[in-house]
């Protein structure tokens, strides 16, 4: 596996791969990486000549207040993961790679940005595109692969790579889980053993609804407010928001009809975790 630090190091590598007519796929990672990730890298593998997976804590989607800082990492740890699934190439440049003095170009995803996530962490996504439309034009990937974990993420890339002729497809891959439920997240490092507890109960609200729907309630507010009741009476957990929305325009919806994300923000203690399921009513 090679190690890459540098754009113009993975620019090298990318025209060489693609002389030889290889396909490449992009893992867009910030590290710390669990088997929610490596499900990502394995379906990468079987979809791609060659798999460049990208490790970078991206200052520019975390907000003044939250936490750049703390955010977890191991480039060691991760390295000896990526190495065992047989990846090709590891791109984990400095801030300063990325975001050289002078840097002055964001890309915004209007409206979509702005929903769900968009509200409490102002700016995340404009972060988000930004990262990604630059790890795009660095790797240069026929596909890349990302998470339902974050499904604003999923449907803000597919906006941009559409919007701006990228060329990229992009992957949606399924949520990996915990045994009991909980959605797996370099974030859930942060929490105490209580908190880990009780961290189970945003999968379980969601599960419940999910059975609610399928046994025919169709009013969007009754499920979200069955959902809101179940989180509110877990003393460690405190609602950011529930919202049942369109899973094309992420506006919320009355009714459950068609393609629907029911997706949450939690503060468990201190940290802020999210989850979502897909329904098809
Ligand atoms: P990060 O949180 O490290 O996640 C990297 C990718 O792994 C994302 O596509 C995310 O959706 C996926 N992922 C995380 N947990 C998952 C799980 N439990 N099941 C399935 N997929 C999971 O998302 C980011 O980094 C950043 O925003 C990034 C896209 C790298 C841009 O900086």
């Amino acid at each position: 596996m090679i190690r890459v630090t540098t754009v113009a190091g993975m620019k090298d590598l990318v025209r060489r791969w693609r002389g030889e007519g290889k396909r490449i796929g992009l893992v867009p990672t910030m590290g710390y990486l669990h088997e929610g990730h490596l499900s990502l890298v394995r379906r990468s593998k079987s979809r791609s000549d060659v798999t460049v997976v990208s490790i970078f804590v991206n200052p520019a989607q975390f907000g003044p207040r939250e936490d750049l800082q703390k955010y977890p990492r191991d480039l060691e740890r991760d390295a000896a993961l990526l190495e065992k699934e047989g990846v090709d190439a590891v791109f984990c440049p400095t801030v300063g790679e990325m975001y050289p003095a002078g840097y002055k170009t964001y890309v915004q995803v209007t409206e979509l940005e702005g929903r769900l996530c968009g509200k409490s962490r102002p700016g995340h996504f404009r972060g988000v595109a930004t990262v990604v439309l630059k790890l795009f034009n660095i790797v240069e990937p026929a596909l890349a692969f990302f998470g339902w974990k974050d499904a604003q993420q999923v449907i803000v890339l597919k906006r941009m790579a559409a919007d701006l002729d990228l060329g990229v497809e992009i992957a949606a891959c399924p949520l990996v889980r915990e045994p009991d439920g909980l959605a797996m997240s370099s974030r859930n490092a942060y929490l105490s053993p209580e908190e880990r507890k009780a961290a189970p109960v945003l999968f379980r609200s969601l599960a419940a609804a999910e059975k609610l729907v399928a046994a025919g309630e169709r009013d969007a507010a009754k499920v979200v407010a069955g959902i809101r009741s179940a989180i509110e009476a877990e003393p460690l957990a405190r609602v950011d928001y529930v919202e049942a929305v369109s899973l094309e325009t992420l506006e919320p919806v009355a009714e459950l009809a068609g393609e629907v994300l029911v997706a949450l923000a939690v503060f468990v203690g201190t940290t802020r975790l999210i989850d979502n399921v897909r329904l098809r009513v």
